[in-house]
């Protein structure tokens, strides 16, 4: 049975940084309050979402090896676009020079896992031949800079990935997970008043809690559905939502904190962006290499999870 792969991976990060200090300067705040709840230094601010993604693709695109003419679809998940109409992907599939399929999923946080799934489905089906897969949000532009409990968390960035068929079906993606609990949609919102997206409002704490909880169950159901042990994965990638979420989900799957990669200290949350962005950066510091099995897993507003095992193929 044909199957999916996972073949490269790139990102978009602006050049601006609101670091630590300058929530300080801003608010009543300590560096050592947010290091120590949240494990966040610095987050980078800026571009457009079109611009972002586009660059991120563009890289994954390049580093691919995949013909252009290859590309069947366009999936950009982002809960920040622009525009409503038209679509990122939209945008993304014009600059690139592509012209096939294009469309925006939201899933929050858990929308680049969500897109990964999607695509997969569709490669696995033969409906495609090969698809770029997008994160990417602009946080800061619907970020509350008077709420201190939420403005401290959020950055800018993209990730993207350029997944293929595999006709064999021997390697690539193995198994994936994916549920929303909209009965707890309230923890988590952004809300549009009068048009105008207001700011990210949240319960933190319980939040904290139930991610912790649906991204242990949602991983645990991963690994299994793929017939392997967790001693199996090299690497997870998992939302950089908090660093403390991080720990305490590697500390429930018994699982040792450093598989969990990190980038949260220099990004901050960053949504969609988050997976990929972490899936880069062990890439590029050699932690992750061709043929290991890793982990990715999404959460966020829905509320909604997914996950994804697969042999890096990059
Ligand atoms: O990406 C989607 C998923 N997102 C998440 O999963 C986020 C989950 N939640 C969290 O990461 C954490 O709940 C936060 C980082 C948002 C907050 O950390 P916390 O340890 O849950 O803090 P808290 O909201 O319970 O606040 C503790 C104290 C409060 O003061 P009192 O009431 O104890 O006097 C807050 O007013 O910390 C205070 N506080 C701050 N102090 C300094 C809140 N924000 C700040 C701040 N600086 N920026």
């Amino acid at each position: 049975m044909t199957g999916s792969r996972l073949v490269s991976v790139g990102t978009a990060l602006p050049d601006d940084r609101l670091t630590n200090a300058d929530f300080e300067a801003m608010m009543e705040t300590t560096d050592e309050w947010i290091v120590s709840r949240t494990g966040i230094r610095e987050r980078r601010v800026g571009g457009t979402t079109t611009g972002l993604a586009t660059d991120a693709a563009r890289q994954a695109l390049d580093r691919s090896g995949v013909d252009r003419d290859r590309i069947d679809l366009v999936v950009v998940a982002t809960q920040t676009p622009d525009d409503l109409c038209p679509s990122t992907a939209a945008g993304v599939q014009h600059a690139l020079g592509l012209t096939c399929g294009a469309f925006d999923l939201n899933a929050a946080c858990a929308g680049f896992s969500y897109a990964v799934v999607t695509v997969h489905a569709m490669l696995v089906s033969g409906a495609i031949r090969a698809a770029v897969v997008v994160g990417v949000d602009r946080m800061t532009a619907a970020t509350d800079y008077e709420d201190r409990g939420t403005a401290i968390l959020f950055g800018d960035g993209a990730g993207a990935v350029v997944m293929t068929a595999d006709p064999a079906g021997t390697v690539g993606v193995r198994s994936w997970d994916m549920g929303t609990d909209g009965g707890h949609s309230d923890i988590l919102t952004s809300p549009i008043k009068d048009g105008t997206i207001t700011g990210v409002e949240m319960d933190g704490k319980i939040l904290f809690k139930h991610m912790v909880g649906y991204a242990v169950e949602s991983a645990r159901a991963a690994v299994e559905r793929a017939g392997i042990g967790f001693d199996s994965v090299r690497a997870v990638l998992a939302h950089q939502a908090n660093q403390r979420i991080l720990d305490a989900v590697a500390d429930r799957l018994s699982v040792p904190r450093d598989t969990f990669v990190s980038v949260i200290a220099h990004t901050g949350n960053t949504s969609a962006a988050s997976v990929p962005l972490a899936l880069d950066a062990a890439v590029g510091d050699g932690r992750v290499r061709s043929g290991d099995t890793i982990l990715l897993t999404g959460f966020g507003g829905g509320l909604s999870w997914a996950s994804t095992v697969a042999v890096w193929q990059g």
